[in-house]
């Protein structure tokens, strides 16, 4: 067989990590750049990156049997819904149970990636230092350039205006006025903490939300009807369940004073809190629709009312970039990159996506069978099909998401869970077979290997 590719992976969060361990297990000669002094990306709390959204109380909202990897089981010790520490530490612990922390350089950053016109890619690292490699597998993350309200509200604010990625705790909103924007995951744990210090908290969204609980019928409820043949099952399908499930568990969300989502449930990304309708029902978290201007001293909303309040907390979601690329090589404007399946860019065949979606489930096992994937196509054992096939399914892929989902920056890569793992599979299979038919060779050459560092 001839030599294999030399691969850039950047990022040792657990995208990176798990793309990784999957090209060392493979024998596909690497090296990771991580910008921290060690893995785990945004679940290292006060990370040296200055990259991590985490919170001191920050728990998973995935359970942890969803989000472990297939061969790397969370402790049995740990909690459905682990603390971020723990989180970080078992991301540790799988680099060095599968022994590749040694091709992970630390410290590092990429501050370049450029293609060359022979196809390779030239990385210039913050070091000073470059190199060269065959492929470039991209897992920079993507919950932490934060996104302030485009456009910004009319009118002045005099109080404090900060951003979820910026939050730590609490501390700040001891007896003030509080508005939290946004009804994702943020504004759910922040909205939370906050009523339990604040004067007041309100919550403000410009549309409603389902808001799941974690556990249902005393079970975490990501793991209820989860059996090897859900990935088969379409989401039309389990979504009457669930629905039903819901309506008959939580109620309606107009039975709390929230308005009524204007989609169906799994038709925005989900928002899931145990304790935030609680906070509504004890009446320690007001509603509020959203913002129509801000006044000076505090805010008036769509409805009318003002309120006056020292500190608004926006919770409107992450932007998608890539700083290392030349913008006219590879972006995503409102957080937009068309590619196959999520991983393949279908006009460069040596750049691979990895952790670049957004799960309804855990991103982790994802990440893993992508890297799986990457691996098996850099040794020859996949391959892609033709261009035309392959730019179809994009635009297939893309237009039955974006008819499904809300419109919006935070619904622009969408994934079911389940469903994904059983395509990745099912497509696995056709590229093997597409291989056999047409012959063995590798989709990528090692024209780079040369002037990697001995
Ligand atoms: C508050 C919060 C809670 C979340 N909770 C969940 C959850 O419960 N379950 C779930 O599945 N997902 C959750 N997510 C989504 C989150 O994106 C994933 O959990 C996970 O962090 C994705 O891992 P990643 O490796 O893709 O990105 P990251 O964790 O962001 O890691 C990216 C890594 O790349 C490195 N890097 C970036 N740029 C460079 C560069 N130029 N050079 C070198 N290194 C670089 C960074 O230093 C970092 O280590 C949450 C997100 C947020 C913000
Ligand atoms: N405990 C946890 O595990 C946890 C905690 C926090 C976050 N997370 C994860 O982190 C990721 C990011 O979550 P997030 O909540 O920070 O962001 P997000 O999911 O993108 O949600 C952003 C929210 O802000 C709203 N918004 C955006 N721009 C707005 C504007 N200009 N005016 C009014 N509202 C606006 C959006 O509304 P529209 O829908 O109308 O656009 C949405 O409600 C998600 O994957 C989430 O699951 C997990």
């Amino acid at each position: 067989m001839s030599e294999l590719p030399s691969v850039c992976v950047i990022g040792a969060g657990s995208s990176g990590i798990a793309a990784a361990k999957a090209l060392h297990e493979r024998g596909i000669p690497f090296d990771c750049f991580e910008k921290s002094d060690r893995v785990g990306g945004n679940w290292v709390f006060g990370n040296t990156n200055g990259m991590s959204s985490a919170y001191r109380s920050l728990h998973i909202n995935t359970s942890r049997e969803r989000m472990e990897y297939t061969d790397f089981p969370m402790p049995k010790s740990y909690p459905d819904f682990p603390h971020h520490s723990q989180i970080a530490a078992y991301f540790d612990n799988y680099v060095d149970h599968f022994g590749f922390r040694d091709q992970i350089q630390f410290e590092t950053g990429v501050e370049h990636a450029a293609r060359e016109a022979d196809g390779t890619w030239t990385i210039a690292l913050d070091t000073g230092e470059t190199r060269r490699y065959d492929a470039l597998v991209v897992a920079n993350g993507h919950h932490w350039d934060p996104r302030w309200p485009e456009p910004p509200f009319p009118g002045n604010f005099d109080g404090t205006q900060t951003h979820a990625h910026h939050y730590i705790d609490n501390e700040p909103f001891k007896g003030r006025r509080v508005v939290v924007v946004g009804i994702g995951n943020s504004a759910m744990d922040i909205a939370v903490e906050s009523s339990f210090v604040a004067e007041q908290t309100w919550l403000s969204s410009r549309r409603g939300a389902h808001i799941i609980p974690k556990y249902l019928f005393g079970r975490p409820l990501d793991q209820i009807g989860v059996n090897r043949f859900t990935g088969a099952l379409p989401w039309a399908f389990r979504k009457q369940i669930f629905t039903a499930f819901l309506r008959a568990g939580v109620g309606r969300m107009e039975d709390y004073g929230l308005p009524r989502p204007d989609h169906d449930l799994g038709d925005a990304h989900p928002t899931i809190s145990a304790d935030f309708l609680n906070r509504i029902a004890h009446g320690e978290i007001g509603y509020k629709p959203n913002i129509a201007e801000l006044t000076g001293d505090g805010v008036r909303f769509e409805d009318g009312s003002t309120e006056k309040v020292d500190t608004i907390v926006w919770c409107t979601g992450y932007k998608v970039t890539f700083p290392f690329f030349d913008p006219d090589l590879i972006s995503a404007p409102d957080n937009d990159l068309p590619l196959f399946r999520r991983i393949f860019h279908p006009e460069i065949d040596n750049v691979f996506f990895v952790g670049l979606l957004q799960p309804l489930g855990a991103i982790m096992p994802l990440s893993e069978a992508q890297g799986q994937w990457i691996a098996a196509h850099l040794r020859g054992e996949y391959a892609l099909p033709a261009p035309a096939a392959l730019r179809e399914d994009v635009e297939r892929e893309r237009a039955k998401m974006f008819k499904r989902y809300v419109a919006s920056k935070r619904h622009t890569m969408q994934v079911d869970f389940d469903n994904y793992l059983h395509d990745i599979a099912h497509e696995r299979r056709a590229g093997a077979r597409r291989v056999r038919e047409h012959g063995f060779r590798l989709p990528i050459e090692a024209r780079a290997v040369s002037q990697m560092p001995a």
